[in-house]
């Protein structure tokens, strides 16, 4: 039954054909949260008491949007006018905290709290140490750092949030205007990342998504923020991920193009030490600054093979990818009365439908219904 990893091709070509069964699915994922019945993983599987796939691969890592709210409106994520899901509809932190101790006892080692933004939340401390309550998980959360406070991320802290990672565009104020569509500004997010260090909630992380035309010539300045903060700043691949469907290959600045820029001023070496799992390969800089560059290339180099993720949208439906045309809402279990036993055989069923991978590239890519914002990226 399980097909072996060595025999796994990243780019396998007519997996990605949606029907028009499929986008109508979809769409009714949304409405109803149940696009059709779950196929049943193996005993064999199940028995393992593990999210493993059908290629092999297993899931330590679980990605949990909080909301699907957000006081930006980053021009490769969400619309002006993008509509939320109403509040009711979302998961609420007891229901979080459950999920979180039945993917810990199926092996997930590290949740992400993510949206969103997550620090839009009203519970979010509630969220976090509910997830706390089961041992041995690492628990990072990324935010758009806008509305980060002292008191708050001390809050967070003692909740049990181990890590954060920060978005930033851009430095420069009217280009970060102009990206992210809201009233804060570079030195806003620049103060939150002070504030993070401060905290201990580290090792901190810093995301940027360059878009063709609109701050593909910052990769150096932005790359100066690792050498000013000694962080790692993070490179990502613009994804069609958007809610507008506007996405083109011709904007995405790919992570070889990017490195190029940093090295004309900055060399970099490879640093060797990446997780096999982790999304990004890391580079120090050969003049022993403190600071990392990584690089997400998930357009011109996808890393589907070793992937060990799992997602769950802010209402409650589990994906097995961030490119999925199918996912499963885990509401009526929850809500239902349903054992631990049967929440965790819901995980494993979801897992080993994960597909072998996504290929963006290709004629035949489909481009998800639900925005990276509904996701949990
Ligand atoms: N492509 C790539 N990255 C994206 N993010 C949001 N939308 C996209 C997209 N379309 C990033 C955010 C954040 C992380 C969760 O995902 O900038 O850093
Ligand atoms: Fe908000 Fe993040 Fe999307 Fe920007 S990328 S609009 S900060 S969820």
């Amino acid at each position: 039954m399980q097909r072996s990893a060595s025999s796994f091709t990243p780019f396998p070509l007519n997996l990605f054909k949606a029907s028009a069964g499929d986008l109508e699915n979809t769409v009714r994922t949304r409405a109803k949260s149940v696009i059709e019945p779950l196929p049943k993983a193996p005993e064999s599987i199940r028995a393992a008491r593990r999210m493993m796939d059908s290629y092999g691969r297993t899931i330590l890592d679980l990605r949990i949007s909080v909301t699907d709210r957000c006081n930006f409106r980053c021009v490769y994520c969400m619309e002006p006018d993008v509509q939320f899901q109403p509040p009711e509809a979302l998961i609420s932190p007891a229901e979080i905290a459950r999920l979180a101790k039945v993917a810990g006892s199926l092996g997930v080692r590290k949740i992400r709290v993510t949206g969103g933004e997550p620090t839009l939340h009203p519970k979010l401390e509630e969220i976090i140490s509910g997830i706390r309550q089961t041992s041995g998980i690492e628990i990072a959360m990324i935010t758009n750092g806008s509305l980060l406070t002292r008191e708050k991320l001390a809050r967070w802290k003692r909740a049990g949030l181990d890590r954060i990672t920060i978005s930033i565009d851009s430095v420069r104020s009217d280009r970060f205007s102009k990206v992210t569509r809201s009233t804060t500004t570079p030195d806003d997010v620049l103060r939150g990342i002070d504030m993070c260090i401060a905290e201990g909630l580290t090792p901190l992380k810093l995301n940027a998504v360059l878009v063709r035309g609109v701050n593909d010539d910052e990769a150096v300045e932005l790359a100066g923020l690792a050498r000013r903060f000694g962080v790692e700043m993070r490179f990502i691949e613009y994804m069609p991920l958007d809610s507008a469907h506007a996405w083109d290959a011709a904007q995405v600045v790919s992570a070889r193009e990017t490195r190029e820029a940093i090295e004309a001023v900055f060399a970099l070496t490879p640093t060797n030490a990446d997780d096999p799992h982790s999304t990004a390969r890391t580079y120090r800089f050969a003049d022993e600054t403190a600071g990392q560059i990584g690089f997400i290339a998930p357009v011109s180099e996808p890393f589907c093979g070793a992937c060990s993720r799992l997602r769950l949208t802010a209402d409650g439906n589990v994906r097995p990818c961030l490119f999925s045309t199918k996912e499963w809402s885990v509401m009526p279990l929850l809500r239902g009365g349903a054992s631990d036993r049967e929440i965790a055989d819901f995980l494993i069923d979801v897992t080993w439908t994960k597909l072998a991978g996504h290929n963006i590239a290709a004629p035949t890519f489909v481009q998800p219904q639900r925005p990276m914002s509904a996701v949990g990226g």
